[in-house]
């Protein structure tokens, strides 16, 4: 009766220990990715990552590919006259050791690009799985990035949802990788609307920016706040959005900018309440080394309610543990039934 009493004591105490983790990990978001690779003024990859301001990094971009074109690459002077680039091997490398997450980002504002079939969509997913996903030795040395990211700005509009398909289909095979996208924020968007119905992709950085009509401007947060819910209530709650957006005034010059201060008053309390908020995206790590702009936001970026949670059920668990009353668990546990 004494030993049966005591393990059904433990048990709740092992259950309330089971939910803070799960509540802690699951509400520890809040992050900045950053596109880097078109100005020497970047920094290199190594500087950047160790700047430990960034979840994510996109290596922008491959510019030329698809039906039937020899893929290459722009990296500004980043890799001197540069195919193969594979010194940037090492400094991935360095990046991923430090939790910083690495992708490819395929298009930008100037091509070409475009995809010409299903099949072409194939063919090009096989190329960015061999070169850049499994450690075969390709344009960047033999590394493994953690992503493919689609910032389709130009060319055509077909056939972006069968490359997301194919790309999914090889990370369901062997090692999971992630699918983003940077669509603009004018919705809804004319070259990635498919793929993005395809729910395939695990980050949206949507381009609140150089887009006057979903952007912010002149203090005014209106549309771009009524633009962020719809994307984000468009999207599955699995498909985690940030906001992009530019690093410095001149990083957009069709508008966008908000400065620190405004973000962390006036646009990141709303939106950091959002369930499928992830964080903000900056254009480009250039502006970011001018302006010090992550620096100045990443406090605000994170998302403290885990924090607050766990403080209130710690709070409360050790209450009742000083109090060694079982009969308290049973109070608590039905409290915790919402989480
Ligand atoms: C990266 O840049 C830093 C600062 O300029 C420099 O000290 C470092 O040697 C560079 N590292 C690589 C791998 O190029
Ligand atoms: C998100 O969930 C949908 C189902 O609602 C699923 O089809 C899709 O593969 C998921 N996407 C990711 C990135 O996990």
């Amino acid at each position: 009766m004494a030993s049966n009493k005591s393990s059904s004591t433990h048990q709740p105490l092992t259950l309330l220990l089971f939910f803070l983790l799960t509540l802690s990990s699951a509400h520890a978001k809040g992050g900045i990715a950053i596109y880097w690779g078109q100005n020497n003024g970047d920094g290199n990859l190594t500087s950047t990552c160790d700047t430990g301001n960034y979840e994510i990094v996109l290596l922008a971009f491959l510019y030329t590919f698809g039906c039937g074109r020899t893929p290459d690459w722009n990296f500004a002077g980043h890799c001197g006259s540069w195919s193969p680039c594979d010194k940037l091997q090492p400094e991935i490398e360095h990046c991923q050791r430090n939790g910083v997450k690495v992708f490819l980002s395929l298009g930008g504002a100037v091509g070409p690009y475009s995809l010409c079939s299903p099949e072409d969509a194939k063919s090009v997913s096989d190329y960015l799985y061999n070169n850049f996903l499994t450690g075969q030795k390709g344009p960047l040395g033999s590394v493994y990035l953690d992503g493919i990211d689609f910032d389709i700005e130009g060319g055509s509009n077909l056939y972006w949802d069968d490359l997301a398909r194919e790309l999914d289909t090889r990370r369901k095979q062997d090692r999971y990788f992630y699918l983003s996208a940077a669509p603009q924020c004018f919705f809804t968007d004319y070259y990635l609307d498919t793929a993005i119905r395809t729910w395939l992709f695990d980050y949206l950085f949507v381009q609140f920016y150089n887009n006057p009509p979903c952007q912010y401007s002149n203090g005014d947060a209106s549309l771009l706040l009524s633009s962020w819910n719809t994307w984000t209530s468009y999207v599955k709650i699995n498909n985690t959005v940030f906001m992009g957006l530019p690093a410095a005034p001149d990083a957009a010059p069709s508008g966008g900018y908000i400065s620190p201060q405004d973000l962390c008053t006036k646009v990141l309390p709303t939106i950091k309440h959002t369930p499928n908020y992830g964080g903000v995206m900056l254009w480009d790590r250039f502006r970011d080394v001018t302006n010090h702009y992550s620096d100045q936001i990443k406090d605000c970026v994170i998302v403290d309610d885990s924090v607050r949670v766990s403080q209130t059920v710690m709070a409360t668990l050790s209450n009742t543990v000083s109090q060694c009353v079982s009969a308290a668990f049973n109070r608590i546990i039905p409290k915790l039934r919402p989480f």
